[in-house]
């Protein structure tokens, strides 16, 4: 038997209730290995209404990220703590509105990953169908590391200065998938793609604390990531300072 003590909502038909912690007991011989498992076993076992979400339970989609024992990861790649007198605590990932219980509302992360336009661009119009776009194997090769992003959003949430500038400050994931999109050699628009993160707020509130790496389920490095585009834009500057001379 382990403890699973776990964030519940305030009830929103309900005006003055608080959120509050449940725990539930699950014997960990009738449950796969995983905190999701335990938390699908709770749901089907003792308790319905409780919410998380889920989908792929191969850390593959990025639903299920939550915060559990103080770390910020994926519910179906984490083991149980399999001592048993240790409780796990399980919060929603932090800093972030709460719709229900582990669910957050990822609005505000979806509207920033629109905005770096996260797709490859070209200055030629042309047909979709009419050509390919080839890439160099070491051009293909860049994009290692960058790519296999889940946006699941641990490492945006982890950060501090997200949880106070989330509205202005893109945040680690999303930073990374700029970068991701900025050195594709296929795309056409890396002046512009830097020149819309120029102002104060965007990238540079960024300060190497390095949470976001530490935290990374798919053992990503955003921070990295931040700090090339940066180096980016320090030379874009650099340029369009020579130029205006
Ligand atoms: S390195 Fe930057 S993005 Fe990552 S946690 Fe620190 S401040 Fe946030
Ligand atoms: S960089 Fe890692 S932690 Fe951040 S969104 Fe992508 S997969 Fe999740
Ligand atoms: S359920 Fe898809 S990453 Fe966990």
């Amino acid at each position: 038997m382990t403890r699973i003590l776990t964030r519940r909502p305030f009830d929103p038909d309900k005006k003055g209730t608080k959120p509050k912690m449940v725990t539930y007991e699950v014997d960990l011989n009738k449950c796969g290995p995983m905190v999701l498992d335990a938390l699908i076993k709770i749901k089907n076992e003792d308790d319905p209404t409780l919410t998380f979400r889920r989908s792929c339970r191969e850390g593959i989609c990025g639903s299920c990220a939550m915060n559990i024992a103080g770390v910020n990861t994926l519910a179906c790649i984490c083991k149980i703590d399999a001592r048993v007198n240790k409780t796990t605590k399980i919060y929603p990932l932090p800093h972030m509105y709460i719709i229900k219980d582990l669910v957050p509302d990822m609005s505000n992360f979806y509207a920033q990953y629109k905005e770096i336009e996260p797709y490859l661009k070209k200055k030629e119009t042309v047909n979709y169908g009419d050509k390919q776009y080839f890439q160099s194997v070491e051009d293909r090769a860049k994009l290692d590391g960058l790519y296999e992003c889940i946006l699941c959003a641990c490492c945006t949430t982890s950060c501090p200065s997200y949880w106070w500038n989330g509205d202005k400050y893109l945040g680690p994931a999303v930073l990374m998938q700029a970068y991701r999109w900025m050195i594709d050699s296929r795309d056409d628009f890396q002046v512009e793609r830097m020149a819309k993160l120029q102002d104060p707020f965007s990238i540079y509130r960024c300060h190497t604390i390095m949470n976001c790496t530490k935290t990374c389920p798919k053992s990503l490095n955003p921070g990295r990531a931040i700090a090339e585009v940066k180096k980016l834009m320090a030379a874009f500057k650099g340029k369009a300072k020579a130029a205006s001379l």
